[in-house]
């Protein structure tokens, strides 16, 4: 199976000087089974630059492109519905229970204007086919809104494991947008329980964790 990993394109001021057409056949080039991208699609989460971002990811020959969202694609209150709107249009998997949450901005204020949506996580699953074999790809946000350092709710990972239970797969896949071995200088404040969250993922185990921030 080819995995082809990409990441921090920053459409906006921090995008590459070069040609998109270039980076696109250059990605294409390898014929790759599955596109995982980890995050970081816009410089400050503006609406033109999720747009450009989903424009380029949609060009990627590929039929299974998994994109999550990094630090700088959550400096926007509107963040999530530009993600869903521009890159892709997931069913987000939300907390079993709101009241257990404690990261900041998880939910925004339910009065505020022209906010479609309240919930800022995007944490999903996605169950691809490829060459017969299954394979969950397993989206974690470790991002949280305005801020660069990575922080995982506890009770996401507990509503994420109760939806993997219901789940049937060959392979699972991790992607985050921090490193959970804390080695970027945005760190991922509770790393430690994602990986216990690693450990705790019943046979077949995670065997690749994905991530760049
Ligand atoms: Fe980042």
């Amino acid at each position: 199976m080819n995995i082809l990993h990409i990441s921090d394109m920053h459409f906006g001021p921090r995008h590459w000087l070069g040609k998109s057409e270039l980076l696109l056949e250059k990605l294409n080039s390898y014929a790759a089974d599955i596109v995982i991208n980890t995050g970081d699609n816009t410089t400050d989460s503006l609406e033109n630059e999720f747009e450009a971002a989903g424009a380029f990811l949609k060009s990627i020959d590929c039929q299974h492109v998994v994109s999550i969202p990094g630090n700088h694609d959550k400096r926007n209150m509107r963040s999530a519905n530009y993600f869903r709107q521009y890159i892709d249009d997931i069913e987000v998997i939300r907390p079993l229970n709101r009241e257990n949450c404690r990261k900041k901005k998880i939910f925004l204020d339910e009065n505020a204007n022209g906010i479609k949506e309240h919930f800022t996580d995007i944490n999903f699953l996605k169950n691809i086919t490829i060459n017969g074999q299954s394979v969950l790809v397993v989206c974690l946000d470790s991002n949280s809104l305005y801020k660069d350092k990575g922080f995982v709710e506890k009770e996401i990972l507990r509503s994420l494991s109760h939806a993997i239970n219901k789940e049937s797969y060959d392979r699972i896949i991790l992607l985050n947008h921090h490193s959970i071995l804390d080695t970027d200088s945005d760190p991922l404040f509770n790393s430690n329980i994602v990986i216990e969250f690693v450990r705790t993922i019943p046979s077949p185990k995670i065997d690749r964790v994905a991530s760049l921030p």
